[in-house]
C-alpha cells in the first residue's frame, strides 16, 4: 500500500506527475476503465490488447500502469527490463481471484488433450499454465485460427467463453468465473430504459451475461465499442460495460449522448470497477516518485508466461478492435 500522508502540501499533482514523467523516462498507460483524470494525462489509453503491445514496444525505462494488477505483470512479462509501477497494488480483478493456480492446474489435469485458451484477466501463474492467451479484441481472431475438433478449456471469463462458444459453435469447457461489474447489469432495468430509448442500440462487453448479450446491438471490446460508438447511425447509444469508458465517448462526440446501462436498482454504482477504482492522482504521484509499488515476478514463471502471451501476440495480428478513437495516443 502507498502512503499517501507523504505528499508535500500545496504540490500540483499534474505539474508534478510531468516532471517525473520526464525524469524518470517513464511512460504512463491507461485502461479505458480507469478515473477521466487518469486517462486524460496517460501517454497512451487502450484496451488490453493494445496496452500489451505498447509495454511490449516502448523505448520508456519505467512504466507506470494505470489499470489493475494483470495487466501492469503482463507490461512486466513482456518487457521484463523496465520498472514497472501501479499506483496500487490492491488493485485486482475478480476474474483472476476466481482462478487460483493450483485449481487450474489440477483442471488441466484432468483434460490432458484440451489445450487450454486462456483470457488475459489471469495472474502471471495461470498465464504460465496457458498455452495461448486471448483478450476481447483478439479471442475470436485467435478461436478461428484453432481447428474445430481441438479440445479447448476456457478460462476464467465463462461469459466471454460461452459468447464464443454460441458464436463459433464451439464447446468449450469453461471456467466457472465472472466479472463481478459485467454480472450486475440487470437485464429488468436494462429492458425499462430501452423502452425509454426505443431508437437507442446497446452496446455490450463481452464479459456480459447472456441475458444482457441477448438485448445488444453489438459485443465487442472495450476498442470496438468505442469504434461503434463513433460509427452507429443515431445519436443515443446504452453502453453495458465499465461507465469509465464514456469519459472518451463524451470527449470525442458531444453531439451524442451515451448512457450507461443500469444495475439491479436502475441507479447504482455498482457496475463501477472497484479495483479500477482504488487507482487515482495522488498515488500515481507516489508511484513515480517512489518507484514502489513495483511488479516483481521470479524469471522461470516469467519466462513462462510469456510464452502464452507472445502467441497470442502472433496469433492476433493486426486484429484490433479499434477505430478512430480507439487507442489514443497522448501528447
Ligand atoms: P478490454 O479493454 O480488452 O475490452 O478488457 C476489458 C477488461 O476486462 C478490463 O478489465
Ligand atoms: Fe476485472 Fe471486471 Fe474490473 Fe475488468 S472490470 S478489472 S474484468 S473486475
Amino acid at each position: 500500500m502507498t502512503n499517501q500522508t507523504a505528499i508535500p502540501a500545496g504540490i500540483d499533482l499534474r505539474e508534478e506527475i510531468d516532471r517525473l514523467r520526464k525524469e524518470r523516462n517513464a511512460v504512463i498507460l491507461a485502461h479505458y476503465y480507469q478515473k477521466p483524470e487518469l486517462q486524460d494525462l496517460a501517454d497512451f489509453v487502450g484496451d488490453s490488447l493494445e496496452l500489451s503491445r505498447k509495454a511490449a514496444d516502448t523505448d520508456a525505462d519505467v512504466i507506470a500502469f494505470c489499470g489493475v494488477k494483470f495487466m501492469a505483470e503482463t507490461a512486466k512479462i513482456l518487457s521484463p527490463e523496465k520498472i514497472v509501477v501501479l499506483p496500487d497494488m490492491d488493485a485486482g480483478c475478480s476474474l483472476e481471484d476466481s482462478c487460483p493456480p493450483e485449481k487450474f492446474k489440477a483442471f488441466r489435469e484432468r483434460h490432458p488433450d484440451h489445450i487450454a485458451l486462456t483470457y488475459i484477466n489471469c495472474s502471471t501463474e495461470v498465464k504460465a499454465l496457458s498455452d495461448v492467451i486471448v483478450t476481447s479484441s483478439s479471442a475470436e481472431t485467435i478461436l478461428q485460427q484453432i481447428p474445430k475438433d481441438q479440445k479447448i478449456i476456457f478460462g476464467p471469463d465463462r461469459h466471454l467463453g460461452g459468447y464464443l462458444n454460441r458464436k463459433f459453435d464451439r464447446d468449450m469447457l469453461l471456467w466457472p468465473g465472472v466479472c463481478i461489474v459485467h454480472e450486475a447489469f440487470s437485464e429488468t432495468e436494462l429492458l425499462k430504459l430501452k423502452a425509454e430509448h426505443p431508437e437507442a442500440p446497446v452496446a455490450a462487453h463481452p464479459e456480459c451475461p447472456p441475458h444482457i448479450i441477448d438485448h445488444a446491438d453489438m459485443v465487442g471490446s472495450t476498442s470496438a465499442i468505442l469504434t461503434y460508438a463513433k460509427n452507429f447511425p443515431g445519436d443515443t447509444l446504452i453502453v453495458a460495460t465499465e461507465p469509465h469508458i464514456m469519459h472518451q465517448m463524451e470527449k470525442a462526440l458531444p453531439e451524442k449522448t451515451f448512457i450507461g446501462a443500469p444495475g439491479a436498482d436502475g441507479n447504482c454504482n455498482c457496475n463501477i470497477c472497484p479495483y479500477m477504482a482504488l487507482n487515482n492522482l495522488e498515488k500515481l504521484y507516489l508511484c513515480l516518485r517512489d518507484m514502489e509499488p513495483r511488479i516483481e515476478i521470479e524469471e522461470s514463471l516469467r519466462a513462462d508466461a510469456q510464452k502464452s502471451l507472445d502467441k497470442m501476440l502472433e496469433m492476433a495480428g493486426g486484429t484490433v478492435g479499434k477505430g478512430d478513437l480507439g487507442a489514443i495516443d497522448g501528447d
